[in-house]
């Protein structure tokens, strides 16, 4: 595997791949990387020649400092983890490499940059679709690869590109979950193994969304989902939205893709998950 820290570099490397015929595949990361990462590569080692997957915290998304702060780092291991699934390529670019002037553009994402992720942390979109376009112009992928976990994400970053014109397109990729149901995230690192067991009441809500959309309203579902974790959790939001529109339904005629979304602490740690509520 090729590590490349200054974009011109990887730039210009990527660009005579592409001249030769290669298609390059691109997983965006953050690092403290876990299987769901490596499932991404996978997926993109079947789209692509050559993959790419970068691991930069980007601070313009963190909206609270002490999380970008006690971000997990762990490149050693994420190093390994990378060669022993077959990345072609490492990107590990510093701040300035990324972001040479501090970006100024704001973008209005209409209705899917309102509600939940972008009420409870006020930025991070705007954070997350500058690095993109930053990334997406030095590496210039055919494909990138985005988990579903972060779903609101997904539909930000397919916005960009529509938004932008830009040639890559977006491959989205199914969550990957321990045996118990929890969804794999780097902040999982930072749970013991009695939070770990607790964590999975998440995915317990998610599927008693799933399991009781025939007998209750939307409104119904919110409102029992917020009580059984407000048990153990601190909850931002639990919400039924279209996958699509990302608006709340008020009632199942509202949409032909709901989806469940929800956010909560454990023990300060920061927990996102989100279901399909079609069969
Ligand atoms: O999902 C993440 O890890 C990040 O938001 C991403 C896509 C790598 C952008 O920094």
């Amino acid at each position: 595997m090729r590590t490349f820290k200054k974009s011109k570099k990887i730039n210009a490397f990527l660009m005579k791949k592409q001249e030769a015929g290669m298609h390059i595949g691109f997983v965006p990361t953050m690092g403290a990387l876990h299987e769901g990462h490596l499932s991404l590569i996978e997926q993109a080692k079947k789209y692509s020649d050559l993959v790419v997957c970068s691991i930069f915290v980007n601070p313009l998304q963190f909206n609270r400092k002490e999380d970008l702060v006690n971000y997990p780092k762990r490149i050693v291991e994420d190093t390994k983890l990378l060669e022993g699934a077959g990345c072609n390529c490492l990107f590990i670019p510093e701040v300035e490499e990324v972001y040479p002037q501090p970006p100024k553009i704001k973008f209005d994402f209409g209705s899917i940059g309102v509600g939940m992720e972008a009420d409870y942390r006020p930025g991070h979109f705007n954070g997350v679709a500058a690095v993109i376009d930053r990334f997406f112009k030095i590496l210039n992928p055919d494909f990138a690869f985005f988990g579903e976990k972060d779903f609101q994400q997904l539909a930000i970053v397919r916005w960009l590109v529509h938004s932008t014109h830009s040639a890559t397109q977006i491959i989205p990729c199914n969550t990957k979950r321990y045996n118990s149901g929890l969804a794999m995230s780097s902040r999982n690192f930072r749970l013991n193994e009695s939070e770990l067991a607790i964590a999975a009441k998440i995915y317990q809500a998610l599927s008693f969304a799933l399991e009781n959309k025939e007998i209750l309203m939307p409104e119904e579902i919110i409102s029992k989902c917020k009580s059984m974790l407000a048990i153990d959790f601190s909850v931002d939001y639990f919400q039924i939205a279209d996958e699509n529109t990302m608006l709340p339904l008020k009632s199942w005629s509202d949409s032909n893709h709901p989806r469940a979304f929800v956010a909560a602490y454990l023990n300060g740690i920061r927990l996102i998950d989100n279901l399909s509520l079609i069969d």
